[in-house]
């Protein structure tokens, strides 16, 4: 009988807890997703992904491929069923490639749209603008296209899907080194960008360790469109090459104003030379060029062939470094949300130091310090086309 009164009261007192543990749980997926409405279950509404690029301004091509990868990728998932059994969506901000801007975008998706993660931004100075807050307030970021190592150092929360700049300006430096034969290398830089003063810097050191000289090491402040100044330094200095490691309005003009300047070798850049506008503002000035790059649309992997096809009979254009780069960062996001099981930013966070994931530009696993290990491609411009030259592994 005894026995039979602790029991029922055991049961009942299992039950209160019961109910108060779903108010509970209830009220702080509330907060931390706060997707509107409120009489509905919380598992029905979407999860909300924060995604940034520069869709418009110097870099408004990065970021209309970059979010198309996005957007292809999350509708696929959305398509099998969404993420946790919940859809998906994606909150857009456009930081135009300024930083100011891209620290304005966090705050906003953090503090009023409460997404839960950000894939983003592209360009190195947004992504590091960016990153302080979505560290502090405990929201993973993982930037699709940012280079420069600086980064992921500035905490645990933030992963990127693309390789570093020391091994892409290493992998430049070989190559003019090694393939192109060069011994004397003029370089030409935005003072303004971390991506470019730092890849102006990995390239430098490393053909100086091969025994080339850098015969002229010239920056320029950013916005510049006449770079006679610099490149009449460096012409002066007789390089074999010239090296032009910024984006790709700049590097356009850069060839263009250098051969006027009677320069005819090769000109090398790194990853930011890939834009259908390159062509358009470089013209002639850019054929038999060459730059190092993340992803080959020309790539005999099924996987990528795949993509390609897909990609190109949804936008009517082959996908660029950018779209491939965007639409692994957004499927290695949501599979990390998977694994986690939770949209709680700790335990994404820890989902994605332990992903495995065999993407459109590489298979993805990352180092201690959040960077993938992957392979670079050397891509050639001939007739206005780009064309695949080679693959260096790390
Ligand atoms: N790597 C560049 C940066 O860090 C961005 C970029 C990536 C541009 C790929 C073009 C292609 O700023």
């Amino acid at each position: 009988m005894k026995r039979r009164k602790t029991f029922a009261v055991l049961v009942s007192l299992l039950l209160v807890v019961a109910l108060f543990g779903t108010v509970l749980t209830g009220c702080s997926s509330k907060t931390a997703n706060n997707n509107g409405g409120s009489a509905q279950k919380t598992e029905s509404k979407p999860i909300l992904i924060g995604g940034v690029a520069p869709v418009t301004g110097p870099a408004a091509t990065y970021g209309k491929s970059t979010k198309q990868g996005y957007e292809m990728a999350l509708e696929e998932w959305n398509a099998k069923g969404g993420v946790l059994g919940r859809k998906v969506k994606l909150v857009f901000e456009d930081d135009k490639a300024d930083p100011t801007e891209a620290a304005n975008a966090f705050s906003k998706l953090i503090n009023d749209n409460h997404v839960v993660a950000i894939v983003g931004s592209v360009t190195s100075s947004c992504s590091l603008a960016g990153a302080p807050i979505a560290q502090r307030a405990g929201v993973p970021m993982i930037t699709p296209t940012s280079t420069n190592p600086k980064v992921t150092q500035v905490g645990d929360y933030i992963f990127r899907a693309c390789f570093i700049d020391p091994f892409q300006g290493t992998v430049a430096a070989k190559f003019v080194f090694n393939n192109l034969k060069a011994r004397k290398a003029g370089v030409i830089y935005d003072i303004g960008q971390d991506y470019n003063t730092g890849l102006a810097e990995f390239f430098k050191k490393e053909f100086e360790s091969l025994g080339g000289k850098i015969v002229a090491y010239e920056g320029y402040p950013d916005g510049t469109t006449d770079f006679n100044t610099q490149l009449t330094k460096i012409i002066d200095a007789k390089p074999d090459v010239i090296y032009s490691p910024n984006y790709y309005n700049d590097d356009g003009l850069i060839a263009k104003q250098a051969r006027t300047l009677g320069f005819t070798g090769p000109i090398v850049g790194g990853d930011g030379w890939d834009s259908p506008d390159l062509f358009k503002i470089g013209g002639d000035a850019v054929n038999n060029c060459y730059f190092t790059n993340h992803f080959s649309k020309d790539s005999k992997d099924p996987k990528v062939q795949a993509f390609v096809k897909k990609y190109t009979e949804k936008y009517g254009e082959a996908p660029d470094a950018l779209a491939a780069l965007g639409y692994d960062a957004m499927n290695i996001m949501l599979t990390a949300i998977q694994n986690a099981g939770s949209t709680d930013g700790a335990k994404i966070k820890d989902a994605l130091k332990n992903i495995d994931y065999q993407g459109v530009t590489g298979h993805i696993k990352f180092d201690k310090d959040r960077n993938p290990v992957k392979s670079a491609v050397i891509i050639k411009i001939e007739n206005g086309k780009q064309t695949y030259v080679t693959t260096i592994n790390p």
